[in-house]
């Protein structure tokens, strides 16, 4: 009988500290994930510095929950996957620093991730029956992207936003709205009361034919109608605006996710990063990509946030494809989902 492949996976890129154990690349032992968002909430959004002392404080005691829930012990590890790209510096170098002293204490291979890349295998792990080549939006607080995804570690980028992150723009109009952070998740409750044709809010749908993705005036557009709207003395309903931002954002995402798919003659699109858990969005786009026949995939909501699960899928199939690292890894804050894993072992 083959031998199961069992892999530790770690994740501290940006403000959740989590870490995760993984059968064969898409049985999830374990998922255990320490946020940090009641922390940095009083600073209206992520603080570096502190993110890092925080995953610090943390790195070792999740490590061990993940092991300890899995029922895994550290000398039945194959391999230890950690994102290395893109996040914040100081916040990559904790998980990196913690997998490369186990890799090297134990003599355990060392699989670098890229945290885009992880986001949308935690679609595999959703359905285990999933394979590529599909079209992937991929939606986060830092990242829009438009890829149809070829292979495994193999994408064609198709667009990609030229300002805002979708999800940055989620968050920013939240703070203009008083609302808090993260953004996202509070504009998608107001969203489901308020009336989401109040506004006629702008969609940009660029040059025709563009699958790239522009937030920026959308943003102007909201807050120069607070401002305006509070010049005249008029009262806004907050849900209203929550309501009419997010079509906005959503229509923009399925017409071009689904033009995506045509052109590509794709019939499955994949949906992944934080702003896959928009319940707008999975409703309209599972809609509209009925209609045209297509096959619609978003992960279960704790897999669309940061976690160390989606992180341990993609080390799997890096460590399977041979995609290792040295001890000599080092964090890549800019790296990019098209590039491919240079360490080789
Ligand atoms: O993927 P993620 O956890 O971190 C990054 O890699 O960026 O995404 C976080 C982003 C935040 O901007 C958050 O506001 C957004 O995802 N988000 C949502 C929802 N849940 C999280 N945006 C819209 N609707 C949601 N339900
Ligand atoms: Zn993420």
């Amino acid at each position: 009988m083959k031998k199961d492949i069992i892999t530790l996976a770690i994740e501290t890129s940006c403000d959740e500290t989590a870490a995760a154990v993984l059968k064969n690349g898409r049985h999830v032992l374990s998922n255990i994930i320490s946020s940090q968002i009641e922390i940095h909430k009083k600073f209206g959004g992520v603080v570096p510095e502190v993110a890092s002392r925080k995953h610090i404080e943390n790195i070792n005691l999740i490590i061990q929950n993940a092991l300890d829930d899995a029922g895994i012990a550290l000398d039945n590890v194959d391999n230890i996957g950690v994102t290395y790209g893109p996040g914040l510096v100081g916040a990559l170098l904790v998980g990196i620093s913690a997998a490369k002293a186990l890799a090297f204490g134990k003599d355990i291979p060392l699989v670098p991730v890229n945290h885009i890349e992880g986001h949308i295998y935690a679609n595999f792990i959703e359905y285990p029956e999933l394979e590529p080549p599909f079209v992937c939006l991929v939606v986060s607080g830092g990242h829009t992207h438009l890829v149809y995804m070829k292979d495994y570690g193999d994408y064609e980028l198709l667009g990609r936003t030229r300002d805002d992150a979708a999800g940055e723009a989620f968050d920013k109009i939240a703070r203009a709205l008083g609302l808090g952070y993260p953004g996202g998740p509070l504009i998608d409750k107001l969203a489901v009361i308020g009336n989401k044709n109040a506004v006629d809010f702008p969609r940009a749908y660029l040059e025709e034919g563009s699958y790239d993705f522009s937030f920026s005036g959308l943003k102007s557009a909201v807050l120069n109608y607070l401002n305006s709207s509070k010049q005249k003395g008029e009262d806004i309903s907050i849900e209203d605006v929550a309501a009419s931002f997010q079509q906005s954002v959503i229509e923009v995402l399925t017409e071009k996710a689904i033009r995506a798919a045509k052109q590509m003659n794709s019939n499955t699109i994949v949906v992944a990063g934080g702003v896959a858990a928009n319940q707008g969005l999975r409703d309209m786009l599972t809609e509209r990509g009925k209609k045209e026949g297509l096959d619609i995939r978003f992960p279960s909501r704790i897999l669309c946030t940061d976690n160390a699960a989606m992180i341990g899928c993609s080390a799997y199939y890096n460590f399977i494809n041979g995609n290792m690292a040295g001890l000599d890894l080092n964090a890549e804050p800019n790296l990019k989902l098209e590039d491919r894993i240079k360490q080789s072992l």
